[in-house]
């Protein structure tokens, strides 16, 4: 078992506060309302386990939690995404519990879960429901498990899973499903993703986007992203999609669309970003061409059909740090990140800009289940619609953007059925 020993490592740690301070210096609508979690303290005493990637933009939703007078506790949403200098300075620079180390195996990765968990949080917060989904399992088992108040889920993969405990009457305790705020999806997935995952391609291999030929598949938030993204570097942008409103989206946004089996032979550069398994299989690796490059951004490492990849490949070595070289048949297939998620893997995740949206929600949907979870049901609730707009309006004026205002007559106008011409 890997430990965590090195992440009270020194300088790492003045590393990571420097970081954090660039990350916080970029989330003006989290520091607002840290500023009035610091004056009034809404979640004093409280165990929040946090879930969630390891980096500098979660280290800021982690003071902000401290700030409302909560104990947070972090642990990684998964083993490849944790900036170990920001857990460094989180532990040493300000106070605050990580179990969580870059690289760490399944079993450790398992361990730190179970570890946040032996603090009996009271809310918890999740980017892909482990840690809701170890809490599942374990009351199968053990009837006396004391529940959390609620959750929250950051993630679209996450939301799904909670659905499907939901869509069974097997959800124990209230869900706030944040990645369904607009203020969420409409930018994190979009926007975050979009620029991230093309900012994690390019780090792990410096290859020239302009001119390849670059097959996304998926054409959600995510997928959306990343095709403008892709484009917008100047690729010939191919999607593949299953659903047939998506893909007519895709068409009429001006991108080719076709399944997978006709894209696999003349992709240069594959972007997974569906959120569900086997997507690029063996029958497609075999007709790739040469030196293409394959990657995931979806939340699991299941898109890419890892064991197909290995089993028809005659050798495997590493040509540089998460650039994996596959042999089939005299041609080369490069792997980035594992098959994990390329822009936390390879990169550093969304940019702090977009995030001071996604944990603003985070933030404001904690203090909600602080005050409302004994009216809630046990079900997946979105942000509510209050919080979300509220979000959007601090977000513009932290721009220093402001928007026209409807008149009387206009509102009147506008909430009448009577008035036509
Ligand atoms: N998910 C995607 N990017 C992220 C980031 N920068 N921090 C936390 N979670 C993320």
């Amino acid at each position: 078992m890997k430990t965590a020993s090195s992440i009270r490592d020194l300088s790492l740690s003045s590393q990571g506060k420097k970081r954090i301070e660039w990350a916080l210096n970029r989330m003006p609508v989290l520091e607002k309302i840290t500023e009035r979690f610091t004056k009034q303290k809404p979640l004093k005493g409280l165990n929040i386990g946090c879930c969630l990637h390891i980096t500098t933009e979660t280290a800021v939703l982690a003071l902000a939690l401290k700030a409302a007078g909560a104990r947070p506790i972090l642990c990684a949403s998964n083993p490849l995404s944790t900036q170990d200098d920001t857990a460094a300075a989180l532990v040493s620079e300000y106070g605050i519990e990580v179990f969580a180390i870059n690289g760490e195996d399944n079993e450790t990765y398992y361990s730190h879960i179970d570890a946040v968990l032996a603090q009996d949080p009271v809310i918890t917060m999740d980017d892909g429901a482990d840690l809701v989904s170890t809490i599942h399992k374990r009351a199968r088992h053990n009837r006396d498990i004391k529940l959390p108040w609620g959750s929250t889920e950051e993630t679209t993969t996450g939301v799904i899973r909670l659905k499907s405990l939901e869509r069974e009457n097997k959800l124990l305790y209230p869900v706030i499903a944040v990645n369904e705020a607009l203020t969420k999806h409409m930018f994190d997935n979009r926007y975050g993703t979009g620029q991230s995952t093309m900012d994690g391609i390019i780090r792990a291999t410096n290859k020239l986007i302009a001119g390849s030929t670059v097959v996304i598949a998926g054409y959600g938030w995510c997928g959306k992203g990343a095709a403008q993204r892709a484009r917008g570097l100047g690729a010939n942008v191919i999607i593949t999609e299953v659903e047939p409103l998506r893909a007519l989206e895709a068409v009429m946004d001006g991108f080719r669309v076709m399944p997978m089996k006709e894209a696999a032979p003349v992709g240069d550069l594959f972007i997974t970003l569906t959120g569900d398994i086997n997507v690029i299989t063996e029958e497609h690796f075999k007709v790739m061409k040469d030196k293409v490059i394959i990657c995931n951004s979806g939340h699991f490492d299941v898109e890419i059909d890892l064991k197909g990849l290995k089993r028809a490949a005659s050798s495997k070595r590493n040509t540089k740090p998460l650039v994996e070289e596959y042999m089939l048949d005299g041609k080369r297939i490069y792997l980035l990140g594992e098959g994990r998620l390329v822009n936390l893997a390879c990169a550093e995740g969304h940019p702090a800009e977009v995030m001071d949206l996604s944990f603003a929600n985070q933030a404001l949907s904690c203090e909600y289940l602080k005050n409302n979870h004994q009216n809630l049901e046990n079900r997946v609730y979105n942000v509510p619609d209050n919080i979300d707009k509220d979000i959007a309006k601090m977000k513009l004026g932290c721009m220093g953007i402001t928007i026209d205002i409807l008149s009387q007559e206009q509102k009147k106008y506008i909430s009448s059925w009577e008035e036509g011409t």
